[in-house]
């Protein structure tokens, strides 16, 4: 018979070890450090650490940043920003919005020195900033803005001109003179609200159809593809100091839309059109990411346009559930990614869309997929955080 003291002693054990994927450290913690056998306490950020799978390291809660759970390089890196630029580029960046503003401990890491860049995920569309025609609503931009600014962070302006998220007062049955005077009354106000306080903006964003046509909508429709050169000359006159991009998604692949926007993009500037970028989004697919120098060469396609290119809205999305293999791979497709821009000297920056999968597009988007972000939902770092940092340290 086991007297009451040793089931106490014994309990006190069990009790005294996280489960796998429970929390074991972080400021305010008061349970277990350590983690049940075969398992890591992984330090994350100061409010969280994690156990993972693997026995390396050893580490506890109070440790310092310790094991991946797959291979890859084991890092201490405590800024991405800093870590890029020391490589040559501008910034590494990630979105953000209002709504998750509020969440402390996410903020926490946003404006923590991990990054040094911030694009506001959606408040800065032209839905949200003209509900009703000629009035202009910039409060959550500023609030993004102003969070920016006030941790030395710069700002990628997103987006001025785009199929989605329009407000709904712009009818399509609008004639094509007063479209154009539409636009360029929404990009005077806009660029002119945020100027001299954006690095950069989207301009014309997502103009091309995956088939290598046009994409088929309002503006296109009724105005023709000359609006893309109308709002970028709307948009210079307003801050002539802003680099104004293109952004488009599935660029990384060669193929007719490829094709589509490099003969459009090369037309503009040789028309003089004001355009000094062209945006990589980034949006991925895990073990669909090509190789790091293809996307190179796509992007220098480019850069020998004489313009500069940035990967503007990363994230690589898998189909649930996560398994270690496909965080494994993710890893490696996010290391590509981010090798791909280090190998382009004018690629000048890399940005998230999202840093976290709490706050990421991809579940509500695509249905059955996610964790597509190189923090974890709990705001742990996953085996992609090393892969970015592989990636920023793969040349010189
Ligand atoms: C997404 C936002 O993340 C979502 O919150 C919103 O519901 C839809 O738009 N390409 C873009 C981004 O250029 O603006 C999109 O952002 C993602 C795809």
């Amino acid at each position: 018979m086991i007297s009451a003291g040793i089931l106490l002693a014994l309990i006190s054990v069990v009790v005294a070890q996280s489960q796998p994927y429970g929390q074991c450290g972080g400021q305010g913690w008061t349970g277990a450090t350590t983690c049940t056998s075969g398992w890591t306490c992984t330090y994350s950020n100061p409010y969280y650490s994690q156990c993972l799978p693997g026995t390396g390291g050893g580490s506890t809660g109070g440790g310092s940043q310790t094991t991946s759970p797959t291979s890859g390089p084991t890092s201490t890196v405590t800024s991405l920003n800093a870590l890029a630029k020391s490589k040559g580029k501008l910034y590494f960046g990630s979105a953000t919005d209002n709504p998750e503003l509020t969440d402390a401990p996410y903020v926490s890491i946003l404006t923590g020195g991990m990054f040094g860049q911030i694009t506001p995920g959606n408040s800065m569309k032209w839905g949200p900033t003209e509900p009703s025609q000629g009035t202009y609503s910039y409060t959550q931009g500023d609030a993004v803005l102003s969070l920016a600014t006030s941790h030395n962070m710069i700002v990628r302006g997103h987006n001025l001109c785009w199929y989605e998220q329009l407000p709904s007062w712009l009818s399509s049955s609008s004639s094509n003179a007063t479209l154009v005077s539409i636009l360029q009354a929404h990009i005077q106000s806009e660029v002119t609200h945020y100027k001299g306080q954006v690095y950069a903006w989207d301009v014309v964003n997502e103009p091309f159809d995956d088939s290598g046509v046009m994409r088929s909508w309002l503006y296109q429709n009724v105005v023709g593809t000359s609006y893309i050169a109308d709002a970028f000359n709307a948009a210079h006159a307003a801050d002539p100091n802003a680099k104004l991009y293109l952004n488009d998604y599935n660029l990384e692949y060669s193929g007719a839309k490829f094709n589509l926007a490099l003969s459009t993009i090369t037309t503009l500037v040789q028309q003089g059109v004001p355009i000094h970028g062209v945006g990589f989004e980034g949006h991925m697919i895990v073990g669909s990411v090509p190789s790091a120098a293809s996307i190179a060469a796509n992007m220098e396609k480019f850069t020998a346009l004489g313009l500069e290119v940035a990967f503007t809205e990363i994230d690589i999305r898998m189909t649930l559930p996560a398994t270690a293999a496909l965080l494994a791979q993710q890893q490696t497709d996010y290391q590509t990614m981010v090798t791909a821009c280090m190998m382009v000297a004018k690629c000048v920056g890399i940005t998230v869309w999202d840093y976290t999968d709490k706050y990421s597009w991809v579940p509500s988007t695509f249905s059955g997929q996610g964790e597509a972000c190189p923090w974890d939902a709990n705001l742990v770092e996953k085996p992609a955080f090393n892969g970015i940092v592989a990636g920023l340290n793969s040349q010189g």
